[in-house]
């Protein structure tokens, strides 16, 4: 995001509009996922689908952009050296990827069969889940986002931003 001051002099992203517009991506995320659990809670498990459907497009590309554009900056940096390496973000994507397949598969199964098992299980498989998206939450919240905001050059922070192929929406 560029912003201009009243001189006309380009002060390009700042730091906290970094961290801002990626735990923004967050909040969205969490907001998706909200509604696919209010279907469920509402037993319209077709919503449920199609919500999850949504969820699951933006994660993975969520997922895809820090992979391909954030972590490698990252580890370039020097991320590596503290208690946040990138191959704990990595198998915590692979973990919530996993994690979202299978509540395809259970939903699925609920579709062809409602029944409130199931759904209870369904429940505890996904308070599971956000326990793990929580730590990453975190984890990204304090450690990877603010270091590339204080060690990645402004110009350099607005090029990730604006090569996400999710930025919102
Ligand atoms: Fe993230
Ligand atoms: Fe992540």
């Amino acid at each position: 995001m560029r912003r201009w001051c009243e001189c006309g002099y380009d002060r390009g992203v700042n730091a906290s509009d970094f961290v801002d517009r990626m735990m923004g991506l967050h909040a969205q995320l969490d907001d998706r996922f909200f509604a696919h659990q209010q279907a469920l809670l509402d037993r319209d498990f077709a919503r449920a689908a199609a919500a999850l459907a949504d969820y699951r497009d933006r994660l993975w590309r969520h997922i895809q952009d820090e992979e391909s554009q954030v972590l490698p900056r990252y580890a370039a940096l020097g991320g590596e050296v503290g208690d946040a390496p990138v191959r704990l973000f990595l198998g915590e994507h692979r973990n919530l990827r996993t994690f979202v397949d299978d509540f395809d598969v259970r939903l699925a199964r609920l579709v062809q069969q409602p029944d409130d098992r199931p759904l209870l299980e369904l429940f505890d498989r996904q308070a599971t889940f956000k326990n793990l998206l929580l730590h990453h939450d975190l984890r990204e919240r304090n450690a990877l986002y603010p270091f590339l905001a204080e060690h990645l050059p402004a110009a350099e922070q607005e090029r990730v931003l604006a090569a996400l192929s999710w930025s919102g929406g």
